[in-house]
């Protein structure tokens, strides 16, 4: 085992990671939470290839529609455990965020000091695309929202605008009510499936769209979503996503990664497709960004991007 002097990350850090300067409520998380972590070398290092390549090795189950029940049935567990608590919203963090795990963070595996290191990480990261992509419009729907935790952090962030949890969970919907039962935290929700997109679902003028790991779950089934997207043309959408192309096939850290996703039957092309419509003259692309991951991919990196026409409906 190698021994190195552990290091933490500071605003400078965090400013130089997501390119841009923080707003005050990233100040504030960083100040709150402790982003100490080591990086691991040796047989360390090596002790995480070998878990990884044995996950890869080992029977993982694919995304899709087939499984809707296991969605179902994790966000069921939240909802029991958020009204055990008597609505404490940490009871909303997905239980996939495991606490104490080995991270990916530039280009390394690293251990953190905090177990609750993706968490807190995760809010810095929220904060800042929420206030520099948000703070303009009036709606914010999330798509895949799942237990709504981002849209409570949306919430806290701006109590003034309209907010819009969708999901194809009932479990998801109904966490939401009790959101606003239990805590007067208004978000609107609604049933929408992301593989079979209902146009019947409008976005008004002064959308923004939001996904975070949601869009992951589509694989390759990502078009009809997209296409209802650029039709409904939002002021501007961010994703939140593992983004396949961007793990380069001749680095063994970005290799692992990118033959998980493809073993999950996670998402790849959605980039390309964007490219595309960008090249087409039909939306713009703001921003592709890699920030960090969990375990076994880069699932926080982000990527904006706006229809060329934003639609004006009300
Ligand atoms: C990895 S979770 C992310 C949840 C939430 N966005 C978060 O950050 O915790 C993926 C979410 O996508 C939802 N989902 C998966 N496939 C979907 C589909 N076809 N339509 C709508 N939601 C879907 C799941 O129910 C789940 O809530």
């Amino acid at each position: 085992m190698q021994l190195e002097m552990s290091r933490d990350l500071r605003i400078a850090d965090f400013q130089q990671l997501l390119g841009d300067t923080l707003p005050d409520g990233c100040h504030q998380a960083i100040a709150q939470n402790v982003f100490k972590h080591r990086p691991l070398h040796g047989t360390d290092r090596e002790d995480v290839f070998l878990r990884v390549l044995k996950a890869l090795d080992s029977p993982l189950e694919s995304a899709g529609r087939h499984r809707h029940h296991r969605w179902e049935s994790g966000w069921t567990e939240n909802l029991e455990d958020f009204i055990a608590s008597e609505y404490d919203v940490r009871a909303l963090v997905p239980k996939f965020v495991k606490r104490g795990e080995v991270i990916r963070f530039r280009g390394e595996y690293v251990l953190p000091t905090n177990p609750y290191f993706e968490t807190s990480f995760v809010t810095v990261l929220r904060r800042f695309l929420f206030q520099k992509w948000f703070a303009n419009v009036e709606h914010i729907f999330e798509f895949g929202c799942g237990t709504a935790h981002n849209l409570v952090e949306a919430a806290n962030m701006f109590p003034d605008k309209a907010l819009h949890g969708l999901d194809w969970t009932e479990s998801s919907l109904k966490i939401i009510s009790l959101l606003k039962q239990q805590l007067d935290i208004r978000i609107d929700s609604a049933m929408f499936d992301m593989l079979k997109p209902d146009a019947g679902q409008r976005l008004p003028s002064s959308s923004g769209v939001l996904t975070i790991g949601a869009l992951e779950q589509l694989g390759t089934q990502f078009e009809p979503f997209l296409e209802y997207l650029v039709a409904q043309a939002p002021e501007v959408c961010v994703h939140v996503e593992t983004l396949y192309e961007e793990y380069s096939q001749n680095d063994l850290f970005d290799y692992v990664a990118a033959r998980y996703i493809e073993k999950r039957g996670y998402l790849r092309g959605f980039l390309p497709a964007l490219r595309n419509l960008e090249s087409a003259g039909d939306i713009k692309i703001e921003a592709v960004k890699r920030t960090f991951g969990s375990l076994y991919h880069d699932g926080y990196s982000f990527l904006v991007w706006r229809p060329a026409t934003v639609r004006s409906t009300t």
